[in-house]
This record gives structure tokens, C-alpha cells and sequence, in this order.
């Protein structure tokens, strides 16, 4: 044994079972026992702390004294899907928070109770108890609000026990039902009764009993094998109930012939159920549709839900499962999911208000006959294959329709026909069709939501009918190219536009939609200029306004924009604003003109230009006269003539300022090198023969003086012809030229091509003058200069 042992804890379980059931299959009990390193290794990572423990799914083996005494604040322990087989429950003694205790799914079939008092949730469902386990212990866990039983055998004396428990759910998960003691269940105490049966358990004393018992009841797997009979019993579905308490009953997994169907229908009309809630029906195979007729009369329901409906029938009269529904004239009636490919309802007005045919198989031909459904708010057509809108509208007329959903068909408008609707209806859920804009010519003055999204429109027609009530509107995914004015829809003030073709939005939407509240315009293809600005600044301004903002609105063009967030895109109001930048060009030219303009006023600066040009023309010439040729006759650099009245400013301006820095320069002056004996113009032409340049100091004195002296010889000599550059007229003072008598022709033709250089008043304006006028006679005479000029002094 302890070797078996040894190899038990040293392999793993499942190695274990398989070799101890191979080599002892007598010990089956044992192996099937988990060994304590096994379990502290399960428990090991669990921290003393822990509140919550979920140990479903690992422990696959009876627990030999499992212990949870090292976690005393656990509050939830699941313990579902294992192979425990039985249990104490004084293993809880130390966990006094103990609140949840999921046991369902295991092998129990011997449980010893322990008083648990602060348990809420307690489920022993789905495990093998041949009889419900009832602890006399139950008694005092006043706290329990959920428990879960299983037991081949039901009996009331068991469930007797636990009939004082203020339940809000009792559960019943059977693995097997071999005995149900008749009225057992309702000696329960719960607001919710839920049972789970076994395949093909007789569920009709169930169901019965479960009416009677609770206000909420599910059941689920009601199901008869075709071959299984209930023999002689008496059925008592066939009786109506006397007390019945549900008022919510939720059948599921119904897998019946439709006869039976029709009668548990007939036991629940008549009882108090309000709601039910029928899923996953199956119609069998065995079916015979030509049942016993139904007892319409007095009933308490007000809601059936079919959902998912499955025909296995060959021999289905269709008219007859869609009358039986239909006839029962109830406030709701949902038939969704079940493949139907037409409707019939009675030929008289019924009384429905809501009715959901979604994900069904309906067509246009269901409204081909008059449906009279004067009570109508709610018609749901979902997922269905109706084509024609028109088609569609001519039943409702008369209905006082407030809600239609016809989404997921495939619905176009094409046909220009009239559509009918009532004043009532505000809501149309029209996604997911093939509508093109031309719908909107078929829909109500009334709508107030209107859901477009998904379909194929282009554009939104302007001579439409003003929609006043629209206050939301969806045309997401569809191929809109702009965001539609409001013209025609005054009030809208939700609008869905993603996912479109908009790449830029016109202004047109910012001047007539003043009362949008919410857009949702994201993954449209934006084109990030300037035409965008009035787009981007809505959020800025009215911020929350437009919803997925920043992360939805990115670039699509240009290309290297694609992909920005339209937030981070930056537009400046400058280059974006044609008669801004316009105007922005204008002020800057302008002020700069007057800069200009004040800068020539104050500063002269036209002097100064003409100033420089004068100098650089100077240095230009100086470079370009034939040096050999000068060096030969020239001793001086400049003769300077001047009148006596002049003198002053020839004497302390003239002289020291060219002499000044370059002591190279020579200047011919009258009184300096004159030649006694010669006549004055003799004199004055040998010193200008010997000059590079000749000076003249003009003032009115000299103009009536001293220019009578070379005028006579200006106008015969080669040397100072027109342009000449060995001229230099220094204006003193300005002459005006009625002074120059009108024989002087040669000083007037130079006055007049204002070839001279004015003497400026300011001081500041003097250095400029001063290096412009060396430029002009500088030379360099350097050594047959200078050998000439000590020839003429010493001959002097
Ligand atoms: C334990 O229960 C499962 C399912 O509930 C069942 O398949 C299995 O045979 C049971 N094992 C024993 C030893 O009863
Ligand atoms: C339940 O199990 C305990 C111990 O495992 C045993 O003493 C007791 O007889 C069992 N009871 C039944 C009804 O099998
Ligand atoms: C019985 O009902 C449960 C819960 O609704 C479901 O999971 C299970 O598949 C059903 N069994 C059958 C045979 O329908
Ligand atoms: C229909 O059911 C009502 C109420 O249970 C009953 O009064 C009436 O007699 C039934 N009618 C027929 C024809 O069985
Ligand atoms: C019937 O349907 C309407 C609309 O969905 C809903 O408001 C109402 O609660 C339903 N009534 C019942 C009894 O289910
Ligand atoms: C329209 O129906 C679709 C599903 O077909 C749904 O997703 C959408 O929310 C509905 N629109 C409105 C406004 O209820």
C-alpha cells in the first residue's frame, strides 16, 4: 500500500488512475484519493489574505483532509468541476466570512453539514445526491440568499426543511431525475426558481409545481425523446393552474412535438404569467399541427418572446403556426431568429403594440394583404429581406406607429410611388439597406430620429420636404461627399457623418446648421487646407461639440499630411486669408515707402547715393587712364581756382582737407605757383596743362568774376570738351541761373548736366565729401611726379 501510495504522489493523477486501475482494480476508492502534498501544492501560491479562491477545475481526486483553516478572511470559494465525492463541512469551521461556497459540478453524495452563518450563496447543484441534502443546520444560515440542490429523488418532506429560508433564487441542477413527489416545489420560499431538468425528464409536475411557487421561474431542457411516453398518469398541463404566482417565466431548450407545445401554451395562457420568454424552441420532428383548438379567452400575458426557432418538421403548415401566435392579440409579440419567410395575421384589427419579427426571412409580400394593426407603435423588421419602401409604407397608415426599425434589409426607394405614414411616427431606423439620397422624399414631416447609416447616398436632394421635427440624424458610412446643409432641417441638432467621402466641408453647413449640439464626423477623408480652418475651429470654439475628437479626424491629403490629427494641423490665418494677406502686403509696402521717404527728407540720403556713385565712377576712371602718358606732362595733382571772396573756405576747408592725410598730394594754387610777368589766363592754362584735375570753387562771386577767364578757353580746347573728366565744379552756394550771363554757353551746359559736387552745410555730411573729392584727383605720380614737382618748385 505505501509503495502504491509513493508512486501515486510521485506521478500525476490521471498517470496514477490509469496504472492503479490497471494493476488494483479493487482500490478503486483510494486511487481516486488526492494525497496532501498534492493539495498543498494547489494551495501553496495561495496567500493567507486572499478573500477570493477559485479552485474550480483543479482537484480531480477526492481531498483527504482538505483545510482551509490558513485562510481565515476568505469570503468566495469556488470549488465547482472537481471530483469530490463527499465532504465535511467542518473543514469551514475557521473561514467565519465565508459568503460564497460553489460546490456544483462535483461527485457528492454524502455531505455533513456545518453551520455556516454568514453563507449567501450556497450551491451544491449538478452533483449525485440520490436525495436533496437538507442539513438540519440550514436553519440557522438566515443569511442565504442563493442555494443550489440536486437529487435524483425530490420530496417535499426534504424540501420541507429548507421552506422557512427567505430566498431571492432557488436552483435546481439535476444530472438526474428519477422521482418527483407532486407538489414538492412549492413549499419553497424564493422569489426566483430556476431549474435546470435532465434530457426528457418528465417536466410537466415541474413546471406545474413551479408556477405555483415563485414570481420569477426558468426553466431549461424541456425536452420529450419522441419514443418516451408518460403513460396512464394524468397530465397536469391539461388542468388550469388554481394559484398560480409567476408572472415571469423563461422556457428554454424546449425541444417538443408541437402538440405538447401548444399545451404547455394553453397551461401558461391561463395562468398568471405575464411575461415568457420561449429560447432555442425546437418543433419536433413527430409533429402533428392539427392540435386541439386553443382557448384564446382571458389571459394575464401581456409579452411573448420567441427567440431562435428551429422546424423539424416535414409536413409544416406554416399559416397555422404563424395564426396560433398572431391570434393571441397581446400587447407584445417578439418571433425573432426563426427563419420565417411570412406572417399571417387575422382578418380582424388586433391589439398589438409591439411587434419584433427581427432576423427572420420576411418580404415584401407580407404587406400585400391588409394588416390591421390599429394599436401598432413598435414594428421591428430587422435583418429581414424586405425590397421596396413604399411597398412597406402602405400598412401603416393606419397604425399609430411611433417606431419602425427596418434595418439590415435590402430596401431602396426607386419607384417615385407615394409612401403612407402616420403623423405619429418619429422614429425610422433605415440602416443598412440600399437607399440612395432619393429616400428622403419618403420620409415623414414627423421624424424625429432618423438612422441612415450604411447605405448608399450621395448626395442629400435640396427640394426635399422640410423635416421640422428632425432633431438626429445618422448618415454615417454612406458616400456623402459634403456635410448637408439644415434648409431642410431646422431643428437637427445630432448628426453622425463618419466614415463618408467629406473632404472638405463647405460653408454651407456652418451658416444654416445653428443648432447642431453633436457631430460625429470622424474617418471622413479630410484634405488638411485651408478650406478645413472653418472646420477645425467649430471644436475649438464649441468644444465637446464634436464627438471622437482629436483621435477620428486625421488628414487624408495632402499626402504628406496623412495620417495628422486634423488638431495638430496648423493653418495660420495669414496664409489662409486671401484679402488679409492682401491687405497685410499693402500696410507693409506702405509704411515701408514712407520709411523711405522720411529717411530721404531727414537724411539726405539721395545726396549720399549720389555721392557714392560720384566716387565710385572716380575710382573706376582713375584706373582706366593711360598712366604712362599722364606721367609724362602732369606735375600736380589738382589746380584749384577760386574767387578772393572764397578764399576763407578755400584756405581752412579746401587745402588742409586735401593735404590733410596724404602728404603726396600736390595742389597748383594761383598765389602759390603763379608765374609773375604772364598774363593771368597764361598762368592759369600752364597750371591747368599741368594738372590731373582742375578745381573750381563755384559761388556767385566767381560765376561774375573769374569765369570770363576760361570760358573763351573751355569752348576751343580739346581737353575739357563735353564729358571730360578733368573737370570739378564745386558748388559753394546754390546759383541761381538768371546770375550766369547768357554768353557763358559752356558753364551753362554744366550746370545743366549738374556735373559738379555740391558743398553740404551740414557737418556730418563733410568727411563723404572730402573722400569723394581725393578719390577723384588721387594719382599716383610717385617718382617722375615728384622729380617734376621739386623741377618746378626750384624754377620757381
Ligand atoms: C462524476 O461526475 C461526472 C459528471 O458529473 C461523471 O461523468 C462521472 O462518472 C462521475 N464519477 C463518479 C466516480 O461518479
Ligand atoms: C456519509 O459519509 C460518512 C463518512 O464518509 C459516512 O459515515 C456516512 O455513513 C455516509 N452516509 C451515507 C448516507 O452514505
Ligand atoms: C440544458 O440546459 C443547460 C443550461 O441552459 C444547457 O447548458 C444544456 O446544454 C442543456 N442540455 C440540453 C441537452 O439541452
Ligand atoms: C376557455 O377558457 C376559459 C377560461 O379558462 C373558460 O372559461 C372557457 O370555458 C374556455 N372555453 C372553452 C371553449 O373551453
Ligand atoms: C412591450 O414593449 C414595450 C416596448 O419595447 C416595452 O416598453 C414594454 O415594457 C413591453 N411590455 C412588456 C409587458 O414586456
Ligand atoms: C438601428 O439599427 C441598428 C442595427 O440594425 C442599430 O445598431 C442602431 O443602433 C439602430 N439605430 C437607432 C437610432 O436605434
Amino acid at each position: 500500500m505505501g509503495i502504491i501510495r509513493n508512486i501515486y504522489i510521485l506521478y500525476s493523477i490521471d498517470l496514477s488512475v490509469l496504472c492503479c486501475a490497471l494493476l488494483l482494480p479493487g482500490l478503486r476508492e483510494l486511487t481516486t484519493t488526492c494525497s496532501q502534498d498534492y493539495l498543498k501544492n494547489v494551495l501553496k501560491d495561495m496567500s493567507p489574505k486572499a478573500t477570493t479562491m477559485d479552485l474550480s477545475n483543479k482537484i480531480p481526486c477526492q481531498p483527504q483532509n482538505l483545510d482551509f483553516s490558513p485562510f481565515p478572511k476568505l469570503k468566495v470559494l469556488i470549488l465547482s468541476h472537481n471530483r469530490i465525492q463527499h465532504l465535511n463541512m467542518d473543514i469551514f469551521r475557521f473561514n467565519k466570512e465565508l459568503e460564497y461556497l460553489d460546490l456544483s459540478y462535483n461527485n457528492l453524495s454524502n455531505i455533513s453539514c456545518y453551520s455556516l452563518l454568514s453563507l449567501k450563496h450556497f450551491d451544491l447543484s449538478f452533483n449525485d445526491f440520490d436525495n436533496i441534502p437538507i442539513c438540519q443546520e440550514f436553519d440557522s444560515m438566515s443569511q442565504m440568499e442563493f442555494l443550489g440542490l440536486s437529487g435524483a429523488q425530490i420530496r417535499k418532506s426534504d424540501l420541507q426543511k429548507v421552506a422557512h429560508l427567505q430566498l431571492s433564487t432557488f436552483f435546481l441542477g439535476l444530472n438526474h431525475l428519477s422521482y418527483y413527489e407532486e407538489g414538492s416545489l412549492t413549499v419553497l420560499n424564493t422569489e426566483r426558481l430556476h431549474i435546470v431538468l435532465p434530457e426528457n425528464a418528465d417536466y410537466r409536475f415541474i413546471l406545474c409545481d413551479g408556477i405555483h411557487t415563485s414570481k420569477t421561474l426558468e426553466m431549461a431542457n424541456v425536452s420529450r425523446d419522441q419514443f418516451t411516453s408518460y403513460g396512464s398518469q394524468k397530465n397536469p398541463l391539461l388542468e388550469s393552474p388554481k394559484y398560480p404566482k409567476t408572472s415571469h417565466l423563461l422556457l428554454s431548450n424546449i425541444h417538443v412535438p408541437w402538440q405538447e407545445f401548444v399545451e404547455i401554451m394553453q397551461f401558461v395562457w391561463h395562468s398568471s404569467v405575464q411575461q415568457l420568454q420561449v429560447q432555442n424552441l425546437i418543433i419536433g420532428a413527430q409533429s402533428d399541427l392539427k392540435s386541439r383548438l386553443f382557448n384564446y379567452s382571458s389571459t394575464s400575458m401581456k409579452a411573448l418572446k420567441v427567440e431562435h426557432v428551429t422546424v423539424r418538421t416535414y409536413s409544416f403548415r406554416q399559416d397555422i403556426v404563424y395564426l396560433f401566435f398572431t391570434k393571441m392579440d397581446i400587447a407584445n409579440l417578439t418571433i425573432s431568429d426563426g427563419g420565417m419567410p411570412h406572417v399571417v395575421f387575422p382578418k380582424y384589427p388586433t391589439k398589438f403594440q409591439y411587434l419584433n419579427f427581427a432576423n427572420n426571412a420576411l418580404t415584401d409580400e407580407l404587406f400585400l394583404n391588409t394588416l390591421q394593426l390599429p394599436y401598432l407603435k413598435t414594428f421591428i423588421l430587422q435583418r429581414n429581406k424586405l425590397e421596396t419602401l413604399s411597398t412597406v409604407s402602405s400598412f401603416a397608415t393606419k397604425t399609430s406607429l411611433v417606431h419602425l426599425d427596418l434595418s439590415q434589409n435590402l430596401l431602396q426607394y426607386a419607384d417615385g410611388k407615394d409612401c403612407y405614414w402616420p403623423e405619429t411616427l418619429s422614429t425610422m431606423n433605415l440602416s443598412s439597406n440600399k437607399f440612395t439620397g432619393s429616400v428622403f422624399q419618403c420620409i415623414p414631416k414627423s421624424i424625429q430620429v432618423l438612422d441612415l447609416c450604411n447605405n448608399d447616398i450621395r448626395t442629400i436632394p435640396r427640394e426635399i420636404e422640410n423635416l421640422k421635427a428632425l432633431w438626429e440624424l445618422n448618415i454615417a458610412s454612406n458616400s456623402l461627399t459634403d456635410l448637408p446643409g439644415c434648409e431642410n432641417f431646422q431643428r437637427l441638432s445630432v448628426l453622425n457623418i463618419e466614415m463618408n467621402s467629406i473632404i472638405s466641408p463647405s460653408l454651407d453647413f456652418f451658416q444654416t446648421c445653428q443648432e447642431i449640439k453633436s457631430l460625429k464626423a470622424g474617418g471622413n477623408p479630410f484634405r488638411c487646407a485651408c478650406d478645413l480652418r472653418n472646420f477645425i475651429n467649430l471644436e475649438k470654439k464649441s468644444q465637446g461639440l464634436m464627438i471622437g475628437w482629436p483621435d477620428a479626424y486625421t488628414c487624408e491629403f495632402p499626402l504628406e499630411l496623412k495620417g495628422i490629427l486634423l488638431e495638430n494641423v496648423d493653418l495660420p490665418e495669414l496664409s489662409c486669408n486671401t484679402p488679409l494677406l492682401i491687405a497685410v502686403i499693402l500696410i507693409v509696402g506702405l509704411i515701408w515707402t514712407v520709411i523711405m521717404a522720411m529717411l530721404c527728407i531727414r537724411l539726405d540720403l539721395l545726396w549720399y547715393l549720389r555721392m557714392i556713385v560720384q566716387w565710385t565712377r572716380a575710382q573706376h576712371r582713375s584706373r582706366n587712364v593711360p598712366l604712362e602718358e599722364l606721367k609724362r606732362t602732369i606735375q600736380f595733382h589738382a589746380f584749384i581756382s577760386y574767387n578772393e571772396g572764397d578764399s576763407l573756405w578755400v584756405k581752412n576747408e579746401l587745402i588742409p582737407n586735401l593735404e590733410k592725410e596724404d602728404s603726396s598730394i600736390l595742389l597748383c594754387l594761383h598765389e602759390r605757383h603763379f608765374i609773375p610777368g604772364k598774363s593771368i589766363v597764361e598762368n592759369i592754362i600752364n597750371c591747368i596743362e599741368k594738372s590731373y584735375k582742375s578745381i573750381f570753387v563755384l559761388s556767385s562771386n566767381f560765376v561774375q568774376s573769374e569765369w570770363c577767364h576760361y570760358e573763351l578757353y573751355f569752348a576751343h580746347h580739346k581737353l575739357f570738351h563735353e564729358g571730360s573728366n578733368n573737370l570739378i565744379l564745386i558748388l559753394l552756394e546754390p546759383i541761381p541761373q538768371y546770375i550766369i550771363p547768357t554768353r557763358y554757353h559752356k558753364l551753362k551746359s554744366l550746370m545743366a548736366q549738374r556735373t559738379y559736387l555740391e558743398w553740404p552745410k551740414e557737418k556730418n555730411k563733410h568727411g563723404l565729401f572730402w573722400a569723394n573729392l581725393r578719390a577723384a584727383i588721387s594719382i599716383n605720380l610717385s617718382e617722375s611726379g615728384k622729380m617734376n614737382s621739386s623741377q618746378t618748385i626750384s624754377e620757381l
